[in-house]
Order: structure tokens, then sequence, then C-alpha cells
């Protein structure tokens, strides 16, 4: 959430391209406001900012045209302080000397802004990324305008997680800082660079330094130098070259990301498999995985990853007899950190791997001595760092908000792992990629039609039975994520507990149906049906099943450890298609952000 992107050269030129385009990489991280600055050479800042998408203010402002030898730009997932042109970042301290842009939550906000207006500084909004560039304006006097010295002391005052980027006007240089948010560093022919991520770095230079918490960089063209916030001591590092994919965030001609990351899903599946059968690291896993005894593992998730941890405790525990214990990351620490030890270890699921429910409960596992294993798909990310051993999923970016080829891959990885230790033949898997074409084949039309039937309820239901149950969670999350309509999962045994009295004439509920479950899920569907529900199945053929609903979105024949990694595309496909439907963009909820790097 909130991505910031800084860039420092040496000459003036117009950095207004630039900035747009690392900030349209940096989109996904936020989009309730966008900023950029730029300074030039003698010193004059240039702020523009507003509401809304970089595609409109971009155009709105006209940010291409600016120019400059520095550069800033912010993307907003809005926190402390609503929506709005003062709120919107970069900011300017009280006499405009300085302009910088944070993300990541500083917690003691509140305080702070009224500590600053106490003082007489120029506070304009009520934003957190404004707090962090008063609190080094606030230090820099005290110094002797010393920028190193006085962002060092801005760090003891501001308390939170975050990264922020900043620059005076008078001084040629970029300073930025890490504490619990992404942050690296590029170093290209005349240039360096600073990012929350990755992407907004690589179509400049692969030449990357991954920053660590307590440090501040410190940009000018020609290099980077970093130094310890504790004691202002320089650290060495060098560079080093990222030599993967340089991916274009492009729709490839379909309408949104998410259609065409869902229609990703075979390939990057068939890489995944083909990257686990070739990695050394599996074994190092599998050896973790296995050596706490009779302590059980922990699979540690959020949102859509820990849909994905649900699945995988069914997997390794009905594979290969391994209690898993699926867990949320926060619930992780409050649940179970009292009796974590040297014999635990957790696997880390997140996407990208810079999500701070999770970071959180990775910090709780090394403090109690426990191994942290991780599962990830940003290669460099801060999990990954921070994992005794890491598997990646191989996705590729995902751009699109709502996860969907990473649920895939991180199911598909699970259950390659449930294989490996119940030493089964993993080439059984290679089938995973064809038939996830099939299922796409065979319910892309079907779920578009149900879709579209199911377009005026603005309330459902998603049931799945044991290893259908985590699919029906993520169905329902696609669904209330995209539509912003009304939508649970639940194990389908359950709903006669309570939930059934919401069934009346033609209330939708979505069958999630494993084969071997199909006669027991019989009796959920009639349990609905008989008080008027509609029922659409989601399941292989099955005649029986297929008598007892009103819709039948029918997956390939597989294995009942397959079809539920199958079920999920029908069910991304019905919320997209209701979404498109609806008249919103899949791609962007509103609200929402694909990087929380927030509590
Ligand atoms: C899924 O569609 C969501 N965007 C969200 O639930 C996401 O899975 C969650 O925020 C976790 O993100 P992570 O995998 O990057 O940790």
């Amino acid at each position: 959430m909130c991505g910031i992107f800084g860039i420092i050269t040496d000459r003036e030129q117009k950095l207004g391209p630039i900035l747009v385009e690392s900030g349209k990489r940096l989109a996904y991280r936020g989009y309730d406001s966008v900023g950029c600055a730029t300074v030039t050479s003698d010193g004059t800042i240039d702020l523009r900012k507003g509401v809304g998408r970089i595609e409109d203010v971009s155009a709105e402002l006209d940010f291409p045209a600016m120019r400059g030898r520095r550069g800033i730009t912010q993307l907003r997932w809005a926190t402390f302080g609503a929506p709005s042109y003062e709120n919107a970042q970069p900011h300017l301290d009280s006499d405009g000397d300085m302009v910088g842009a944070h993300n990541g939550n500083v917690v003691n906000n509140v305080q702070l802004r009224e500590l600053f207006l106490r003082e007489g500084l120029a506070v304009r909004g009520t934003n957190d990324g404004e707090t962090c560039v008063h609190a080094v304006e606030r230090h820099f006097d005290r110094n002797g305008g010393d920028m190193l010295a006085a962002i060092r002391a801005a760090y003891d005052d501001l308390e939170g997680d975050y990264a922020f980027v900043i620059t005076h006007r008078e001084e040629h240089r970029l300073y930025a800082i890490k504490k619990g948010s992404g942050l690296v560093a590029g170093l290209g022919e005349g240039f360096a660079c600073v990012s929350s991520d990755l992407p907004s770095i690589l179509p400049l230079t692969r030449q990357v330094l991954y920053i660590r918490d307590g440090e501040i960089v410190v940009l000018s063209p020609q290099r980077v130098e970093l130094y310890a916030v504790h004691d202002g001591a320089p650290i060495e590092r060098q560079s080093e070259r990222y030599d993967g994919p340089l991916e274009v965030a492009e729709k490839g001609g379909y309408p949104h990301f998410m259609l065409k990351e869902i229609h990703e899903q075979p390939v990057v599946a068939g890489e995944l498999l083909h990257l686990l059968n070739g990695s050394r690291h599996v074994d190092r896993f599998l050896e973790m995985l296995t050596t706490g005894g009779d302590r059980p593992v922990y699979l540690v998730g959020c949102g859509t990853s820990y849909h994905a941890c649900l699945l995988g405790a069914y997997y390794l525990n009905q594979l290969a007899g391994l209690a898993a214990v699926p867990v949320l990351g926060p619930q992780f620490i409050e649940q179970y950190s009292q009796s974590l030890g040297v014999a635990d270890r957790a696997v880390f699921v997140s996407q990208s791997g810079e999500t701070k429910d999770i970071l959180n409960a990775v910090k709780v596992m090394r403090q109690r001595g426990g191994r942290v294993l991780g599962v990830l798909n940003v290669l460099g990310s801060t999990l990954m760092q921070a994992s005794d051993v890491y598997l990646p999923l191989g996705c590729g970016y995902e751009i699109s908000v709502p996860a969907t080829k990473t649920f895939v891959n991180q199911a598909a990885l699970f259950l390659y792992l449930a294989y490996r230790l119940a030493k089964r033949d993993t080439g059984e898997l290679d089938a995973l990629p064809s038939l996830l074409s099939q299922t796409l084949q065979a319910t892309g039309e079907p779920s578009r039609q149900v879709a579209r039937d199911l377009n005026d309820w603005r309330d459902m239901y998603y049931l799945g039975y044991g290893l259908s149950h985590p699919i029906a969670l993520e169905g329902a999350l696609k669904l209330k994520e995209i539509t912003y309509a009304h939508c649970e999962g639940i194990f389908s045994s359950e709903f006669k507990h309570g939930p059934l009295s919401a069934v009346h004439d033609g209330y939708p509920v979505v069958f999630i149906t494993a084969p071997g479950d199909e006669m027991m899920m019989i009796n959920h569907v009639n349990e609905v049906t008989t008080r008027g529900g509609r029922a659409i199945a989601i399941a292989a053929e099955h005649t029986a099943l297929r008598a007892n609903v009103h819709d039948y979105l029918s997956l390939p024949p597989s294995d009942r450890f397959l079809s539920p990694i199958l079920a999920t595309i029908p069910a991304q496909l019905m919320a997209y298609h209701m979404s498109v439907a609806r008249g919103l963009d899949p791609d962007f909820p509103r609200n929402l952000s694909k990087t929380l790097t927030v509590d």
C-alpha cells in the first residue's frame, strides 16, 4: 500500500515521463491519489498532485511536462487522512525547501502533528507522509542543515513501519529511509533511483541494492551510499545485478489484467512445477518442514494467501499425515506466540512478501527461535530476505488487486510438497496445466452466463466441503472484493447451523464439490433447494449431483486433490463477470491496495 519512487540524474531533463511510467508500475499499491515533484538545477520545486488514478491526474496536471534533475512520485492508499489534495503526496515542508513522500504508517501521526502545530510548522493536511517531512524539517536547523543527521533524529520520533524519500532543494542529493516497508535502490548510467518495489526500477536499470530496515540511502547521480540510522556509520554493500524477467504491465489484448492473469494460470502452473522439480531449495524446505517432531507446522497467510494455507493444511494432512495449522498472520501472534519455541516452524505465504500482518508474525517467530519458511511471489521482498529458506511462486507480476494466478500456484506448491512428503510421484501433477486449460475452456462461457443471471443479487453464499472449503472462501472473497456484494464462504455442513435462515426464493448458493464428496454435498444442496434457494454446482460431472442443482459448472475429470484447484477458475470468472456487468473495474476495486504494508 502506497508506492514511492525517487530519481536523481546528472543533468536536467524532462523527468515527467519517467515519473509517470514508474508511478504506473506502482499503481497496484494505491490509487486514491497521486503526485509528482521535480527539483530543477537551480533548486526550484515543481509539485503537482491530485485525487484519482495516475492516468487521469497525470493528464489533467501534465506530469509528462515536468523537468528537473531530481524527481519523486507517490501513489497513495489512504490511511491517515481522507483522499484529498492536501493529503496527496509528495508534501512540502513549512517553507517549501524540502519535498518528500512515504509509504507505510506513522502510528503517532496525530501526536506529532499536534506538536508540529504548537511549534508553528505549516501543517496542511492530516496525512502521515507530511508528518515525515516535518519531522525531518524540524531537526534540519537544529543539526546545522545536515540532512543525514536530521533524518536520523526524525527516525527516533516517527513510530511505526514506513519508508520515505526526501530531498532538499539546495542539495543535489536524494535521501530515503527504510523501517519496515519495502525499499530498493537502483543505479544506472548517470542516475540513481529508489522505489518501494522492483517493477518501477527494472525498466531503468538492472543494477539494484536491497535496502534493509534501519538503513538510510543517500543517492547522487553516480552513487548509492548506505548509512546505519542508529550511529550514522557508513555501510558497505555492493549493488547486484537482477537477472529476472522484465515483465511489461500490459493487458495483452484482454480488457483487464485480472482476466489476463486468470488465463495465464495454466502456463504459470507449468512453470512452477518445472521450477520445483529443478530446485535445490525444495529438499531444504522439506527437511525444515519435518524437523519439528510432533509439533504441528503453522501455515500463515492473509486473504487469498490464507486460503491457500487452508488448502495446504488439507493436502499435508490427507496426503502426508502432517499436522498443519492454517492461521492468519495476526492470529498466529495472538493465539500461538506464547507456546512457540526453537522446535517450531511456520510457512509464511505471501504474494507480495511485504504484507505487514505477515512480517509481524515472522518477527514473533524469530523472537521465539522458530524457523521461518517463506513462500512468495515477489523476489527480493522482505519476506524472502527474512526466511531461513524460501520457495518462489514463479507467477511473474500479478498486477490486478484480486489475486488469481498466485493462489493457483500457492495451492499447486502445497500439493507438490505434500506429494514429496508422501513419496508420491510428482509426475502425476504434470497434468495440472492442461487440466487448468480445459477448465478455462469448459467453464469460461457458462461462468459468464451464471454471473449474468445472478447479477441482481447483492448477497450470496459459497459452500465447500473438506478440500473444497478453502475454495468456497476464496470464491466468496473474490466476489466481495470486486463486486462489492456480500458473499460468504462456509463449510457446507455448517450452513444448517444458522446461515440457512437467509435462504428464500431464488437465493443463490454455490456448492463446490471435490470427487468423492458429491453424495455428502447432495444433502447440503437439498437443504437449500427445498427452501427455494438456487443451487449452482462447481464440480466434475456427477449424475446425481447434477440432478439436484439448477446450474452446473462442469470441471474436467481429475482426482480429489487437483479438483479444488480447478474449481478456483469458475469462481474467479464468475466474480470477474459480475464485476464487469456492474460497470466496475475488477483490477482496481475501491478502497483496496494490492500490497498492504500497514497493521
Ligand atoms: C486477494 O484477492 C486480496 N487482494 C488479498 O486478500 C491478498 O491476498 C492479501 O492482502 C494478502 O496479500 P499477500 O499475498 O501479498 O500477502
